[in-house]
């Protein structure tokens, strides 16, 4: 998408299909990352856990009872149990029967093809994760930096310190929606290590926007449900909007 800015320049937005394209397809699953492609977005934002077995899962809450239809924390249950579930049903009887992606199924059918923004949910609870991460990254050499179109990012900053030791070249996003994360001292720490600063829309002003840009860093903001959100977060000169509806975000529809 492009947004004009104050000159009259056209200026690239990054548009993210958050979940996917969750508004038109079950969130987290390949019908809503094929939809976000076919509407034509910059990147899907995926949320990736781990099973009891030791698989990185693609799902957003940490446990199956919201969009599945069985239930029980996603750490606590084999990658063949989450296999079993019914991950879209409850999205709409068209979607019966979609599964919960592994975050392989998503590198491989996507990567390429559209940007990934990867956030670790909850890596707190699932100790090595972001090891785990690395080395699926690493084995398709998607740790280097031309491969721009990857990005990992969590509301856990710790892990996204270590994300960042453990893959120098990866862009590392840092998620919040606390004001107190927008202090000039904060955001100086973050950018220490981050390169994309991604708040909430509500905590989201011009002077921030500006201040995230002197420190060198980008700016994704969440979540887009509105066409008055997405207009405010394109004038206010963010970088990325992330969305469940990618329509919303190109200012020339
Ligand atoms: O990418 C931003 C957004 O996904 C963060 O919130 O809860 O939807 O994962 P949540
Ligand atoms: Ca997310």
């Amino acid at each position: 998408a492009f947004a004009t800015d104050t000159t009259g320049d056209l200026r690239k937005v990054d548009n993210v299909a958050h979940r996917g394209a969750s508004a038109y397809a079950p969130e987290n699953t390949i019908a809503a990352f094929d939809k976000a492609v076919e509407m034509k977005a910059d990147y899907i934002e995926i949320d990736v856990q781990r099973s009891k077995d030791g698989k990185l899962v693609v799902i957003h809450d940490t446990t199956v009872d919201r969009t599945t239809d069985g239930s029980g924390r996603v750490g606590n249950l084999t990658f063949e149990e989450l296999r079993n579930l019914d991950a879209g049903g409850w999205k709409g009887e068209q979607f019966a029967g979609a599964q919960i992606p592994t975050f392989d199924e998503v590198l491989d059918r996507y990567h390429g093809k559209i940007g990934i923004l990867i956030e670790l949910k909850a890596p707190e609870l699932y100790s090595g994760i972001e090891e785990n991460l690395a080395k699926k990254l690493k084995e398709r050499h998607l740790d280097k930096p031309q491969n721009a179109k990857i990005i990992v990012q969590s509301f856990n900053h710790n892990s996204m310190k270590k994300m960042n030791k453990l893959l120098p070249k990866v862009p590392i996003g840092v998620l919040t929606s606390s004001s107190t994360d927008t202090t000039e001292q904060a955001l100086q720490e973050f950018s220490t290590y981050a390169d994309y600063f991604n708040p909430s829309y509500g905590i989201v002003t011009p002077d921030l926007v500006n201040q995230v840009h002197s420190l060198g860093m980008k700016i994704g903001s969440w979540t887009v449900r509105s066409q008055e959100t997405a207009k405010f977060l394109l004038d206010v000169g963010v970088d990325a909007i992330i969305t469940d509806y990618p329509d919303y975000v190109d200012p020339r529809n």
